[in-house]
């Protein structure tokens, strides 16, 4: 059975963005176990805010359905995103909103998602990181039907805490961040891996 895809993207398109080098350390901590891993740039798919209207008339923009595809050729998601007014920023919910619209060609509802697995993180200035965006995140994640891995990364005081190479300068937070990495590899694998016959499940 070929090893589950991992899609890897931030919830901000800003070029300097914590959240962007917060998750291409998780990148680096799920590609050394061997992982494929493919990280993508919001910026790079621009989308006009949800309207069902423009929906209707033109059915989905270009943008959303290269993300579709993407999300339906990827089995796990490594996600960091910003924390904005104590939930989820615009920008990711609107992109979500866009990729779980069906397309004629999608075999079930929601299967861009369903049954796929995260590991979420956060980085921001302040001093929870970005913890209650996290909250937010995890129940969006769980109601479009993908398992979220209970460890979660936020990281504080972010503007300070990357070093110009984007590495995190606390040796412990890095190792966290690669460790989570690690152990949602292993849940992926093993969400993706053929139940035995005789299993309780
Ligand atoms: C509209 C807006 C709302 C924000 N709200 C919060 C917030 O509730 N909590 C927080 O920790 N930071 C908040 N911030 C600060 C962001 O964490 C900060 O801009 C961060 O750099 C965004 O992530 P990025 O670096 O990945 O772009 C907010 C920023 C903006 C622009």
């Amino acid at each position: 059975m070929p090893k589950p895809k991992i899609l890897a993207f931030a919830g901000s398109l800003r070029k300097d963005s914590c959240n962007k080098k917060l998750v291409k350390i998780a990148c680096m901590g799920a590609k050394n176990e061997g992982f494929e891993v493919n990280y993508i740039d919001f910026a790079d798919y621009p989308l006009p805010l949800y309207d069902g209207d423009l929906e209707e008339r033109e059915g989905l923009p270009q943008a959303a359905k290269e993300l579709k595809k993407l999300f339906l050729d990827h089995q796990g998601f490594l996600i960091s995103s910003p924390e904005y007014n104590s939930s989820i920023s615009g920008t990711f919910k609107n992109i979500i909103d866009w990729v779980s619209r069906p397309a004629e060609n999608e075999p079930f509802y929601l299967a861009p998602f369903k049954g796929k697995a995260a590991a979420i993180m956060s980085a921001s200035p302040g001093s929870l990181g970005g913890l209650r965006g996290l909250v937010h995140l995890r129940a969006m994640l769980e109601n479009v039907s993908v398992y979220v891995f209970p460890e979660q990364i936020s990281i504080p005081s972010a503007y300070e805490a990357f070093t110009p190479e984007g590495q995190l300068k606390d040796l412990k937070q890095q190792e966290k961040v690669l460790r989570l990495a690690k152990d949602f590899t292993h849940f992926l694998a093993k969400l993706a891996s053929p139940v035995p016959e005789k299993s309780f499940l």
